[in-house]
């Protein structure tokens, strides 16, 4: 038994966000301009909202510029394709997100398609799935999560992560798959564990790296744990909390982590840990996009 490390990724995310800010007064200093986000949200989603509105924030942090596009949940698909296409054609937005889920009108995987790969800042478009298949991180956008996941287990384990045995569980196309892909390009044997998988607590035993990807409340006990193990838990789960008071509720991961911290090498918390990441990866994308289209090196 044993206290495990507690990766801090918000400190982490923060000291990204510095560095980035530094580097974008450089960019600005080059090109006469402060790399753009525009964001897009369709819909009321509180969740969403706090989102997009995290986003520019941050995006305003780093020096960047912010383009935020709040639209009614009933916005036609035409209008939305039509902000999208004006948005790629404008040289002076270098990264698009369309926040998801988007109402069920609009068909998500059309308006993903639709955005330019240069621009995908999200790294979900078809073009930008496929280079991070290929293992072609030159030209790739990669995934804002898996990609902080990937920095928060070389900050535990340290940057050389070859022949690890990582196990995966979950395997969407936002979480799962790139973050396998991501491990398997730091030479790691890489497991990927789903809904279907037989045996999940031995397979996770097996793993010194564990990235939890589910969307299920504390599912992966302690004992699902190797001893000194180093777990990245992707999943923010709300769950009633009466402890706090009537009708409160509050974020827990898809790790047991009471349980988890008594076993493991190290863990993300959660809220704390993979979620600052995102936003922190959100601006590097931005800023990696950028540097492309004005044919500078990512520095
Ligand atoms: N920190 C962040 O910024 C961030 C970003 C994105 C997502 N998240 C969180 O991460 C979690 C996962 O998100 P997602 O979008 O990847 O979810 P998802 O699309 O719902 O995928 C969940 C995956 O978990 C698997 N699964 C479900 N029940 C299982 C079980 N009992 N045993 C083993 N595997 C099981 C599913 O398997 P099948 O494929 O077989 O159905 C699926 O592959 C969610 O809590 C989400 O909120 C956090």
């Amino acid at each position: 038994m044993n206290d495990a490390q507690i990766i801090d990724g918000k400190a982490i995310a923060a000291d990204l966000t510095d560095k980035l800010a530094v580097r974008t007064k450089v960019f600005v200093a080059k090109t006469g301009n402060a790399p753009c986000l525009a964001v897009v949200l369709v819909g009321d989603d509180p969740a969403s909202a706090v989102y997009v509105r995290n986003k520019g924030k941050t995006a305003e942090k780093v020096g960047f510029k912010s383009i935020q596009k709040i639209l009614p949940a009933d916005t036609p698909e035409d209008k939305l394709i039509k902000i999208i296409n004006d948005f790629n054609n404008d040289d002076g937005i270098n990264g698009i997100l369309v926040q998801l889920p988007l109402p069920d009108h609009i068909d998500e995987g059309k308006i993903i398609d639709l955005i330019a790969p240069e621009k995908d800042v999200d790294g979900f478009h078809p073009i930008n799935v496929g280079r991070l298949g290929a293992g072609d991180f030159v030209n790739a956008l990669i995934p804002c999560t898996p990609a902080g996941s990937v920095i928060l287990a070389k900050s535990a384990l340290g940057d050389n992560l070859s022949g690890m045995n990582a196990v995966i569980i979950g395997r969407s196309n936002i979480v799962g798959k790139p973050v396998a892909q991501l491990l398997l390009k730091e030479n790691c044997t890489v497991t990927i564990a789903h809904s279907r998988t037989k045996d999940l607590p031995d397979v996770v035993r097996s793993a010194d790296i564990v990235v939890a990807a589910v969307g299920r409340p504390e599912m992966i006990k302690g004992d699902w744990i190797k001893s000194g193990a180093t777990v990245i838990d992707v999943g923010i789960n709300r769950v009633d909390a009466p402890e706090k008071g009537d009708g409160k509720t509050k974020l827990v991961g898809d790790v047991n982590f009471g349980e988890a911290s008594q076993v493991a090498g190290a863990i993300t918390p959660v809220p704390g840990g993979v979620g600052p990441m995102t936003i922190a990866l959100l601006m590097e994308n931005t800023f990696t996009a950028a540097c492309r289209q004005h044919g500078l090196s990512i520095a």
